[in-house]
């Protein structure tokens, strides 16, 4: 047997039933598997060592080979506890020969301890998802920042933290915003959070949605995706903002819009995927009927206010696998989804491999860019090259056997002329 990468996983023996499900979602990442094709022969990572800090999922692990196909040496940490697939790390690590440091349910201690491991191989691009990485090695390691070339941020919430960092003076390096370009957020956040939303209620309640009221906390990217595809099942759909365009835009899709605190006492299902913290507060839990649904799909479990939900409970059991009901002093039982984790990630699956192909698509081209041309800047947040999101554009329409038409040259003229009007 070839000896094994460096790893710390929850079992070895889990791999080829991880290699299964790996090979299974490749079927639905074409466009990365084209990529991994040109990396093997172009090999643009060559000499790049990449500490990843990803949900450990059959997704990633197809970027992961495709980094590693390009060259690079590759060390694979969780980016949450909750979302590590154990079987798809030990397919990496005992079929794949990729080192990974990640397993499900891990505690803070572990956690940290297996970012500090990437961090450990002194790493010269970074790929995070949540930044937490990225802040770890700046706040525990600043001497190390100058040694990484660049890296990308993967969601909504890592990047409102590297621009903060970036408003501070305090980050230290290039990190490409790979949430923001619209191959990414128009399909990831939006379609793949809809639907794996909902696979991760479904999966840890069997609820029926039809005829029941779900509230969407936040209708950015993500809200909106969840909302539709709640409503596609038959939920009425209240939702809650504090931005009063995108609340218009709620209205105006049909949808209820009011205060949290007039939409607890409405609620069968709360889904809060904001970003901010504190969404749904003791004085919400106290005006919940019983039986009402709680989870969250924003990044951190810092939505629903965990403590005082504990708080407020006199007692807590486990229902189902990653349900857990909190009976309230009043006889109320309230279900929390996924200890208040991305209930997605936690409860179902994640994002299907369909749409994550745009995301690590894109990923992994910016990687390449990064490595082969430099970054056009010495430290900040940077965008994805506009390039790069139309070649995953076009390249996932073909993989889907869709043409588009083509400007004519007389199309082109007019579009840039100012002299043919009424
Ligand atoms: P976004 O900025 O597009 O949307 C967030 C929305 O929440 C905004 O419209 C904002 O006005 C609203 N909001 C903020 N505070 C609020 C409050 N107190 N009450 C109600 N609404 C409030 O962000 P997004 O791309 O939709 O991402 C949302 C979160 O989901 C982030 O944490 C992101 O990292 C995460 N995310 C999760 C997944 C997943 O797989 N579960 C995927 C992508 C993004
Ligand atoms: N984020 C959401 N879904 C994901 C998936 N399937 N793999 C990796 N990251 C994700």
């Amino acid at each position: 047997m070839p000896e094994l990468p460096p790893h710390d996983i929850a079992d070895l023996g889990l791999a080829a039933r991880g290699r299964t499900r790996i090979e299974w979602a490749e079927h639905g990442m074409p466009v990365l598997g084209l990529l991994r094709e040109r990396f093997a022969a172009e090999r643009p990572l060559e000499g790049q060592t990449v500490a990843a800090c990803l949900h450990v999922t059959t997704e990633t692990a197809n970027l992961v080979r495709t980094l590693a196909a390009g060259g690079a040496d590759v060390t694979l940490v969780a980016s949450n506890p909750l979302s590590t697939q154990d079987d798809t790390a030990a397919a990496l690590v005992g079929e794949y020969g990729l080192s990974v440091h990640a397993v499900r349910g891990e505690d803070a201690e572990a956690y940290y301890r297996h970012i500090d491991v990437a961090l450990d191989r002194r790493p010269t691009m970074t790929m995070d998802d949540g930044c937490d990485l990225v802040n770890r090695l700046h706040g525990e390691r600043p001497g190390q920042a100058a040694r990484v070339l660049a890296g990308t941020e993967e969601t909504t919430t890592g990047v409102i933290r590297l621009r903060a960092m970036e408003r501070a003076g305090a980050l230290r390096y290039p990190v490409v915003a790979v949430n923001d370009t619209p191959s990414k957020r128009l399909f990831d956040n939006r379609f793949g959070t809809g639907q794996s939303t909902i696979d991760g209620i479904i999966r840890s309640t069997n609820l029926l949605l039809a005829g029941r009221t779900v509230v969407v906390a936040g209708f950015g990217f993500c809200g909106r995706g969840v909302a539709s595809r709640a409503r596609g099942l038959g939920a009425e759909i209240v939702v809650t903002e504090v931005d009063p365009i995108r609340a218009l835009e709620a209205r105006m899709e049909g949808y209820r819009v009011m205060p949290m605190a007039d939409a607890a006492a409405h609620g069968d299902v709360f889904v809060t995927v904001t970003g901010n913290t504190s969404i749904i507060r003791g004085e919400h839990l106290e005006a919940m009927h019983d039986g009402a649904i709680l989870c969250n799909a924003g990044h951190f479990d810092v939505e629903i206010d965990l403590a005082a939900l504990e708080k407020l409970a006199v007692s807590r059991r486990g229902v189902r696998p990653d349900a857990e009901e909190f009976r309230m002093a009043d006889g109320r039982r309230l279900v929390l989804l996924a200890q208040g984790r991305l209930v997605n990630l936690g409860a179902a699956e994640g994002h299907p491999a369909a749409v994550m192909d745009m995301s690590f698509a894109d990923q992994a081209l910016v990687m390449a860019w990064l490595s082969t041309e430099g970054p056009p800047r010495a430290a900040g947040v940077v965008d994805v090259p506009p390039g790069i999101d139309a070649e995953v554009a076009r390249l996932k329409l073909a993989s889907m056997g869709t043409a588009i038409d083509v400007l004519t040259e007389e199309q082109e003229t007019y579009l840039g002329s100012y002299d043919l009007g009424t």
